[in-house]
């Protein structure tokens, strides 16, 4: 089974000093919350300062994204070696890239496996808008996202990495997925996840739900068989609530 995950993705909120104030509210809060993985995607500017934050726990840090290409001309992105000295983990293929910036699974697949070269760990994100989801379309997209946000990565490789299915219509609505819905879809995930490498490695890569997990619904999601932890938004923005998440998926059977 794969060790319970939680990570917090701060979007485009928090300015320098904000983004420290949280860090020191946070760690406190999370540490001694064993057998969960905590990781904090501060906005690019603040990664360096939440990561010397950081130092000497056991809280991760992450980026929300990061360009395929190793250097050059560029202009504004971010390539993965240089988060590479100020953190582990990289959200990629968020749906707020998918849908405001137009990136699609070729360009994704591409940072996923720049990525996993450059010895960050991926956070791929998958996931249906409302109109797919009601044409009956859920299942069909999220396998295609992973074929090709997946295309060309060894099974080695899809074992070091992280997915996370995050439905469209429940980011940021404050509607998230029943606990039902959501197994069924990870169920779904980790029979792809197998198919494209092992089954015993799928077994093996954290599957996190994200869209309007709160410290109310965390408990009720962590009981559910294939969700592992959870991708969290807005309340990953208030150090209380975030750890009464980690601390759901810590007691996760
Ligand atoms: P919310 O938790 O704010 O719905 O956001 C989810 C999300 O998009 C995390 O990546």
């Amino acid at each position: 089974m794969a060790k319970p995950f939680v990570a917090g993705n701060w979007k485009m909120n928090t300015s320098i000093s904000e983004a420290i104030k949280l860090a020191r509210a946070l760690r406190p809060a999370l540490s001694g919350i064993d057998g969960v993985t905590r990781v904090i995607c501060p906005p690019f500017i603040s990664l360096a300062g939440v990561s010397a934050e950081f130092v000497g726990s056991d809280i991760k840090v992450g980026a929300q994204n990061m360009h395929s290409e190793p250097k050059g001309a560029f202009t504004g992105e971010i390539a993965g070696a240089m988060l590479k000295d100020v953190c582990d983990y990289v959200i990629l293929g968020h749906s707020e890239r998918r849908q405001l910036l137009g990136e699609q699974d070729d360009f994704i697949n591409a940072k996923v496996r720049a990525a996993l070269e450059i010895g960050l760990t991926p956070i791929l994100c998958v996931g249906e808008t409302l109109d797919q989801r009601e044409a009956g379309n859920a299942g069909t997209v999220v396998e295609g996202q992973l074929q090709g946000g997946l295309r060309d990565v060894s099974a080695e490789d899809i074992g070091r990495s992280v997915v996370a299915y995050e439905p469209v219509w429940a980011i940021g609505t404050g509607r998230a997925a029943t606990p039902e819905m959501a197994q069924e879809m990870m169920g779904l995930i980790r029979y792809e996840v197998a198919r494209l490498s092992h089954i015993e490695i799928a077994g093996n890569v954290p599957l996190l739900y994200g869209g309007s997990v709160n410290a109310e619904n965390a408990a009720e999601l962590a009981e559910q068989r294939d969700l592992d932890g959870a991708l969290v938004g807005g309340a990953s923005l208030k150090a209380d609530d975030f750890a009464a998440i980690a601390k759901a998926f810590a007691t996760r059977a």
